[in-house]
């Protein structure tokens, strides 16, 4: 069912300095894309392109930030979540239900950061990972 790994996603606590880790202490130059605020989804993000794959970094936007949990017990950061592409986003989460997988929110996909439809599985089922499914 999974496909490419589509990116790792990585809370931080300041988006700025954690993209000139990637901007200038690895060198990537140009690979690292500018802030943008994404008010829907409550999150600043930077995407570093990696040959086989993408880096996001995730900084908190607004009081209901998913991210606020998570950073006050990682106060320095931490691997927030891993995206793995499949086909077919509702056959993908119908698969996932029907596994016993606790689907986050409505259950329903909805537009994730790159535009284009992801649900969202509940750690616990996961060995403790937060995991994104997107609709490649
Ligand atoms: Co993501």
């Amino acid at each position: 069912m999974l496909g490419r790994l589509n990116h790792v996603a990585i809370a931080v606590p300041n988006i700025a300095d954690a993209a000139k880790i990637y901007r200038d202490t690895f060198g990537m130059g140009a690979k690292v894309s500018r802030p943008v605020a994404q008010p829907d989804h409550g999150v600043t993000t930077v995407f570093v392109e990696l040959p086989n794959t993408k880096i996001e970094l995730l900084e908190p936007l607004g009081p209901n930030s998913p991210l606020a949990k998570f950073l006050q017990k990682n106060a320095t950061g931490g691997i927030h979540h891993v995206c793995y592409e499949v086909e077919n986003i509702i056959a993908a989460r119908d698969h996932m239900r029907a596994q016993g997988a606790t689907i986050t929110g409505t259950g329903e996909p909805t537009i994730g950061a790159h535009g284009k439809p992801v649900i969202f599985m509940h750690p616990k089922d996961f060995n403790g990972t937060l995991i994104e499914l997107e609709q490649a």
